[in-house]
């Protein structure tokens, strides 16, 4: 029987009690498909085919794979691509992030059950990377990410446009009867112009960002546009890392340490980078049986400064940030605030990695450390007793006048109860409220929908308000906007202090103190408390959504299962 030392075809063989049978067996079949036993006699890299016609941003996944492969065999090794399920934002029901760990079971699953010696995994939309990353951390055989990159921007009437930021401002707009039925259809047409991830410094492009500097992306494959020639190359040279890393044994486990980590939410905070980074980095962690502190991550966002000037915190897209140099553009300006000696899937460190790097040129996307766009970083981790477990606001792409404020709050007890009320003329609400949504967390929704960005009540938009407090236990589209608290720990399904809030109470939102506080007392919370009753999902009886409404975490835990993570040994970042 082969052991685990067992190379290529031998690995994992199924158990007969005869493992030269089983050899036979399976070479017999793979045979069918034509390969010699040359080919099947090498190394093999598998590759995640994560192409799915319902996931715009993974179109180019078959000329990926194609640019991977060539790379393998130019490497000496056979490339076997797989496919896993692939999951798209806007194709997912209930949400993307309620199919997320299911697709790190998948990878995870299917990367350790068949015989592969590396992996390129090919992700691109937001939860596929820390799918395919939670999966590859559990499996722990050597692996390496690809993404399928950003989409090019639109042009709507001669302004750039680009998903989804864009699509966003124009439905505010449209809501605020600023532009007509004909303009908001004209503008449909333009936001996604073709194959790739968000154009913006979205959720995708984020993991991306983070993944390079986790060290399990090849040096610069963050940034090259979904349909450039740089992105094919990126897909060749992946292929070749993998051959290496087969031969090196260099598993994720060597690389996924506490300061890669660290490097991660270090770039997470300087590129203004989506609130869902930090539940996924989480998640990854975990599975390295790393816990997030949010204490210590708050403390490190408020020594590093936000230096990317992409939409929504700033202005441009991710073709510019390619132009600018990409990642190892903002690793330069950030050394003073990374561990360099981290190893990578190149073999070498970070550092080595940078220097072999073209130099830097001047570019206006990536500012000098000494001159940031915001001088802390993207994120505040809010406490109160309010999120006794945490809160997240991403403060660079928040109201400077409403970082500070006092409100009442307006409460929706579900998503539905939002979408019915919100636009409702006679609903008492003032551009002073605070709009507060219950029951859209984790287990509350379920899967946690990017609902935290609450809509501005119409009569309020029709006035030209563009911005209003809002809280709640969701999660938000990394390419939204606006003064907006997410992810209050405990969630309200679970009985968090969240379930307890009614209309008329009011709130304190303090970011510079990193306060939320609901101004009512103890005793009437204890009184409310009693008449708390969980919200009951259908269905929830019986397969997948069973499992993951029995085992699903919070948010401070990366939302993962209870099952998958291993006890823990250390936390993230390590406190100072
Ligand atoms: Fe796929 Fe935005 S919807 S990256």
């Amino acid at each position: 029987m082969a052991g685990d030392n067992a190379r290529g075809l031998k690995k994992g063989l199924t158990s007969y009690g005869d493992s030269a049978f089983s050899l036979f067996l399976r070479k017999a079949f793979i045979k069918g498909m034509g390969y010699s036993d040359d080919a099947l006699d090498r190394p093999i890299v598998g590759i995640v085919d994560t192409f799915s016609a319902y996931n715009a941003c993974h179109a180019n996944v078959p000329d990926l794979v194609e640019a991977v492969k060539r790379g393998v065999m130019l490497a000496g090794a056979l490339p076997v691509p797989f496919p896993t399920i692939s999951i798209h934002e806007s194709f997912a029901f209930p949400t993307s992030m309620f199919m997320r760990n299911l697709m790190a079971i998948d990878t995870e699953e299917m990367i350790r059950a068949q015989p592969m010696d590396a992996v390129v995994m090919i992700g691109g939309c937001d939860k596929t990377v820390p799918a395919q990353l939670m999966g590859a951390a559990s499996a722990n055989i050597p692996a390496i990410q690809l993404v399928t990159g950003p989409m090019m921007t639109g042009s709507h009437r001669g302004e750039r446009v680009g998903a989804c930021t864009d699509c966003r401002r124009f439905w505010g707009r449209y809501r605020a009867g600023e532009i007509d039925d004909q303009e908001i259809a004209e503008v449909n047409n333009q936001l996604v112009p073709g194959a790739g991830t968000c154009g913006v410094m979205g959720t995708a492009s984020t993991m991306a960002l983070v993944t390079e500097a986790l060290g399990m992306m090849a040096p610069g494959g963050a940034t090259p546009p979904a349909v450039s020639a740089d992105r094919r190359r990126s897909a060749e040279e992946s292929g070749k890392l993998a051959v290496a890393l087969a031969a090196n044994g260099l598993t994720p486990d060597k690389i996924m340490t506490v300061k890669a980590f660290e490097n991660a939410l270090t770039v997470l905070l300087a590129t203004g980078g989506s609130t869902n980074g930090i539940v996924h980095l989480a998640a990854i962690a975990g599975r390295m049986g790393l816990e997030l502190d949010l204490d210590a991550f708050d403390a490190m966002g408020r020594k590093v400064p936000v230096l990317v000037d992409l939409k929504p915190s700033g202005q441009n897209y991710m073709e510019d940030l390619h132009r600018a140099g990409g990642l190892p553009t903002i690793l330069r300006e950030l050394k003073d605030h990374l561990h360099l000696d981290c190893m990578t899937v190149t073999g070498r460190t970070l550092g080595e990695n940078l220097e072999a790097m073209p130099g830097g040129w001047t570019q206006t996307i990536v500012s000098p450390i000494a001159k940031p766009l915001f001088p802390e970083g993207g994120m505040a981790v809010l406490r109160g007793n309010l999120a006794p477990g945490g809160a997240i606001v991403k403060q660079s792409a928040a109201s400077p006048k409403l970082m500070s404020h006092r409100g009442r709050a307006i409460v929706f007890s579900s998503i539905a109860d939002l979408g019915a009320r919100v636009d409702d003329p006679d609903l008492d609400v003032t551009e002073d409220d605070i709009l507060v949504l219950q029951n859209a967390g984790p287990k509350g929704a379920p899967g946690m929908p990017e609902a935290g960005y609450m809509p501005i009540p119409k009569k309020i938009a029709a006035k030209g308000v563009k911005d209003m407090v809002r809280i709640s236990d969701a999660r938000m589209s990394g390419t939204a906007s606006g003064t907006i608290v997410l992810h209050v720990t405990p969630e309200s399904a679970e009985g968090g202090p969240l379930a307890l809030v009614r209309t008329g109470d009011f709130i304190t939102l303090d970011v510079p103190n990193r306060t939320l506080t609901l101004e009512v007392s103890d005793e009437e919370l204890a009184a409310r408390r009693a008449d708390f009753t969980p919200p009951v999902h259908e269905g929830s009886d019986r397969g997948y959504k069973r499992l993951y409404m029995e085992t699903v975490t919070q948010a401070d835990h990366g939302c993962d299962f209870t099952f998958l993570m291993p006890p823990k040994t250390g936390s993230v970042p390590e406190a100072k």
